[in-house]
């Protein structure tokens, strides 16, 4: 069945405060959870909830449609919008759950708070996101590597062009089985610095979770393809001589056997698989710096046989090596074109404690149930 049709709707039958519309007729035969691609394709069902009146409205789960929205839609101008990205995963004995759910609603309050959109009851909205996920858990794919990624979006909906917060507002969301997010899989990206275009500055939103921290990437990744590199490495807005993050994920070096990653100044993201590997490493006693670093320094590194392995971490990305980073004329290759075994033994844990193959000794992983 075509996904833009909007599907016959049968009444409400839960007597609990998340009122639940199923779809009549899933589109499950059509999809090959197998190999999904990323973000291609949605499960049947979403999650909607409404603002007004000064409050967050009851949550309704319908059937996943198209929407209806008037031209003079906030959004669509100013982009007074927020959106986090989460992933449940289906383990060994059929399973479904998922990773650091309320570490991701609280990001999403946060990033709210810096888009002057109302703050959310997480707890609330994280029953209702796991009604959402076992209505449609056949949607949870059963392939080790693949998950079923959850994205939350919230939008300003008042129809009027004032530069101003609105009054009114939308919390989408809707889910997609999924595949690794780069084209290369698990191989090593290649990833180059930029000195024509900035990411984003301290005072900025380049920590939030929001579309305007991604719309200006497009072109610099643009150009960045036509090079040959999958991504861009940016670096800090006013020497162009510090590391800051990838875009789509955090980037972390292991030189001399110690890990080292950009720190949490307000221009880069605070990811949550950031965080877990520096909570895994902290376990290991592998030490962690936060710290400033120079593109400079990793080059030097290199050059010193000192840079070990490079790596990006992110909810779709999950644990990227890099292979090599160009920078003003020169590049450093890493590992042969190999995932190193740094990155290889983080992978393995997290996806081990994902998939409930490995003990979740940090109680990262909520039961949809
Ligand atoms: C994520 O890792 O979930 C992201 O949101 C990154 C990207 C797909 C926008």
């Amino acid at each position: 069945m075509n996904q833009s049709t909007i599907p016959q709707k049968s009444k409400n039958q839960d007597s609990s405060p998340i009122k639940i519309e199923h779809q009549t007729e899933s589109r499950i035969q059509s999809v090959d959870l197998d190999n999904p691609g990323f973000g291609n394709v949605f499960a049947d069902h979403m999650l909607n909830i409404t603002y007004k009146n000064n409050q967050w409205q009851q949550p309704l789960i319908e059937p996943f449609r198209e929407l209806s929205l008037s031209p003079a839609t906030a959004t669509i101008h100013y982009g007074q919008t927020v959106f986090e990205g989460m992933k449940a995963f289906r383990g060994q004995n059929g399973e479904v759950k998922i990773f650091r759910l309320h570490d991701h609603l609280n990001r999403l309050n946060n990033s709210c708070s810096r888009m002057c959109i109302p703050q959310l009851d997480t707890e609330l909205l994280s029953r209702a996101l796991k009604k959402l996920i076992t209505i449609d858990r056949k949607w949870v794919p059963e392939k080790y590597g693949n998950a079923l990624y959850i994205r939350p979006i919230i939008f300003a909906t008042d129809a009027s062009l004032g530069v101003k917060p609105a009054k009114t507002y939308q919390l989408l969301v809707i889910t997609s089985p999924v595949g690794a997010y780069y084209d290369e899989g698990f191989d090593p990206v290649n990833l180059t610095t930029t000195d024509e275009y900035i990411r984003a500055t301290e005072g900025g939103s380049g920590y939030v979770k929001t579309a305007c921290n991604y719309g200006p990437t497009l072109l610099p990744a643009q150009k960045a393809k036509e090079k040959g590199f999958t991504q861009i490495l940016w670096l800090d807005a006013h020497e162009h001589k510090y590391i800051e993050e990838v875009g789509t994920m955090n980037i972390f070096f292991k030189i001399d056997g110690e890990l080292h990653t950009p720190p949490l100044d307000g221009s880069i993201l605070g990811g949550i698989t950031r965080d877990s590997v520096i909570r895994l490493a902290s376990q290991w006693d592998i030490p962690v710096h936060q710290r400033r670093i120079t593109i400079n320094e990793i080059f030097e590194a290199d050059h010193n046989n000192k840079l070990e392995e490079i790596f990006g971490t992110g909810t779709a990305a999950v644990i990227s090596p890099v292979g090599s980073i160009h920078h003003n004329g020169k590049t450093i290759v890493t590992d042969r074109e190999q995932i190193g075994p740094f990155a290889q033994k983080l992978y393995e844990t997290i996806t081990g404690i994902q998939y409930s193959t490995l003990e979740d000794t940090n109680q990262w992983m909520s039961s949809i149930d």
